[in-house]
């Protein structure tokens, strides 16, 4: 079976990636910096930025990156860091070594606010934070990398294991913490906002189809193709939690992109990857 390396292979993303390729008898080496729990997967501590040396890799998943695109507000040079030099990094690994296929987990983020609804893979990028020109500097690097390579744009994912500590936490886990908390949920803005949410379960096993796919496109959204607004998922969460505190509007957050929904043509089209859990089923 083939080799994966999962770069931020201890991630959200990549803890679930490395378990769906370890189950289906892939050889999977996870490289993160942070030391992961007890897995039967091999694992690499390593920063992406530092000269990596692989062998008998057949693919890389490259998921290590700083995510969160307030922080990239707040100290762009990290984010660009991590994210532009960590991927440089990587496709030099890869180059030098052999390996066939580079998947590059990008995001919606590229698009900035779109004139169009649904986004296809042909509109316009808008970068509105360092974050989202990180992800097309990356991009750019993959298409200028004599290897297979393909940019996942990733639009918001979100499922179990999804970090809700620190200020920088995705929607859905900030949501859900505060709920069980017994304090009201923060909304930057007026929960106006709309987001195309796609579980992590199939997201990983879309990664998955991706690897062996004999098509491959340069980029591809992943996504649901349903769009929830913040007063939507709130009004999803009370169903559940009919006690829940009112939430607590805030200034919108610079960065922030209004309206991000893909449009999945391409992704059924070259991937098939069958039906998608829905939010209500997905979140609680
Ligand atoms: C998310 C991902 C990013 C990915 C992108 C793809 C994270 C942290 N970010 O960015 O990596 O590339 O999707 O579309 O996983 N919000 C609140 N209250 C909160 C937290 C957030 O109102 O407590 C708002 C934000 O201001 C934003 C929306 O919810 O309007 C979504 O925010 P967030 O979950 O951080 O995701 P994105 O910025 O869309």
């Amino acid at each position: 079976m083939a080799s994966v390396l999962v770069t931020g292979g201890a991630g959200f993303i990549g803890t679930h990636l490395c378990n769906h390729l370890h189950n289906k008898g892939y050889h999977v080496i996870s490289l993160d910096i942070q030391q992961s729990d007890d897995n039967p997967w091999e694992v690499v501590v390593a920063d992406v930025r530092d000269y990596l040396q692989i062998d008998g890799i057949d693919s890389i998943v490259h998921l290590a990156a700083q995510v969160s695109v307030a922080q990239s507000m707040e100290d762009p040079d990290y984010t660009l860091s991590v994210n532009v030099d960590g991927t440089s990094s990587v496709l030099a690994a890869a180059e030098s070594s052999g390996v066939k296929r580079v998947l590059f987990a990008s995001s919606a983020a590229v698009y900035g606010d779109a004139d169009e609804m649904p986004i296809t893979e042909k509109s316009p990028l808008i970068p509105q934070s360092p974050y989202a020109v990180s992800k097309i500097v990356g991009e750019e690097l993959c298409r200028q990398s004599p290897i297979e390579t393909c940019a996942l744009r990733f639009f918001n994912v979100y499922g179990p294991g999804q970090s809700s500590s620190g200020g920088y936490s995705a929607v859905i886990p900030a949501f859900k913490k505060a709920i069980a908390a017994g304090m009201p949920p923060t909304v930057f803005g007026d929960g106006t906002q709309i987001r195309d949410f796609i579980h992590v379960s199939d997201l990983v096993r879309t990664i998955e189809i991706a690897l062996s796919s004999k098509v491959i496109p340069e980029e591809v959204n992943l996504a649901s193709g349903e769009s929830t607004s913040l007063i939507d998922l709130l009004k999803a969460l009370e169903k559940h939690h009919p006690d829940m505190a009112n939430p607590l509007f805030e200034d919108e957050r610079a960065g922030d992109i209004h309206t991000s929904i893909a449009d999945v043509t391409l992704m059924n089209e070259v991937f098939s990857p069958g039906e998608m859990i829905t939010l209500e089923e997905g979140i609680n």
